[in-house]
């Protein structure tokens, strides 16, 4: 569980950035953290993440103080950033994985590595240059190499603005699968349909949490996102719309095939 407890951050000479953060977030737990450019969003996931150091307030991960234990977070939480092409040291893809995994064996080094990439869908690619991948499938590669190191927590910070959409597609169904898998999630975006793979989004306005709004609640309080200017995702609308017209759609999830599992049960007990 990670723990954040009246958080406020400023860099030197400027305004305050994040002003008295305060959330926890669940473990097995997709949040969202949405916000316009320049609200603070990546200064929290690097503080999270143990990158930038914290000044005020407190932050725990399962119960370890970030400001006594940085090395045990940074054990825990993997980071992966909008701009894969910034991350990538070697050309060869077994170089970068295994690099910062080189206090192991061979054999477990190997293991990793495989299961890694298999979780991102890249095993194919394994004895690949990285120069020869789409950015989306380098941003794979990011994300298998924080998957290699075995972290509980990832943090990803817009890590799909600037792939093309089948590229994000990819991306959105890895989120997913690493949610069935266990994993805890802080997905910081500015793309609004990554709102849907959300149990929970918190909207940062002006470095302050100014909403937080459960996956449930999206429909009924879609005015809030509108107010700070958060697009709805086409989904998201259609619902809304519908449930305005009196159609209301029991749904599990956010995703088309749930929809159209929704509307199918609705037609056939309105048949009967
Ligand atoms: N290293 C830095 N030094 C000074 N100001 C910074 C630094 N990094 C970011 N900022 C400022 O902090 C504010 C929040 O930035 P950031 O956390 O990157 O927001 P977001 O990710 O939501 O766009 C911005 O005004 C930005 O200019
Ligand atoms: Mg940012």
């Amino acid at each position: 569980m990670i723990n954040i407890e009246n958080v406020s951050f400023k860099y030197k000479n400027s305004d305050y950035i994040l002003k008295n953060i305060n959330f926890s977030v669940n473990n097995g737990e997709v949040i969202a953290i949405v916000g316009k450019n320049g609200s603070g969003k990546s200064t929290l996931g690097r503080l999270i993440a143990g990158i930038t150091k914290l000044k005020e307030g407190n932050i725990t991960i399962d119960n370890i103080n970030i400001s006594k234990d940085i090395k045990s977070i940074r054990e825990k939480v993997g980071i992966v950033f909008q701009n894969p092409e910034n991350q990538i040291i070697f050309n060869n893809i077994y170089d970068e994985l295994s690099f910062s995994l080189r206090n192991l064996s061979k054999e477990e080094i190997e293991n990793r590595i495989s299961t890694s990439l298999k979780q991102v869908d890249m095993f194919d690619f394994k004895d690949k240059d990285l120069y020869t991948l789409s950015l989306g499938q380098k941003q794979r590669i990011m994300i298998a190499e924080i998957l290699a190191k075995n972290p509980k927590y990832i943090i990803l910070d817009e890590p799909t603005t600037m792939i093309d959409s089948y590229g994000k597609e990819k991306i959105h169904d890895i989120i997913l699968d690493l949610k069935q898998r266990g994993y805890t999630i802080i997905c910081i975006t500015n793309i609004s349909d990554e709102i849907l793979l959300a149990d929970r989004t918190f909207i940062l306005d002006n470095g302050e949490i100014v909403a937080e709004i459960k996956k449930q609640e999206l429909i009924d309080k879609h005015d809030i996102l509108e107010k700070y200017s958060i697009k709805i995702p086409t989904l998201l609308s259609l619902l809304i719309k519908l449930k305005a017209e009196g159609i209301d759609l029991p749904i599990k999830d956010f995703s088309v095939e749930a929809l159209s599992i929704a509307i199918k049960e609705k037609l056939h007990t309105e048949r009967k």
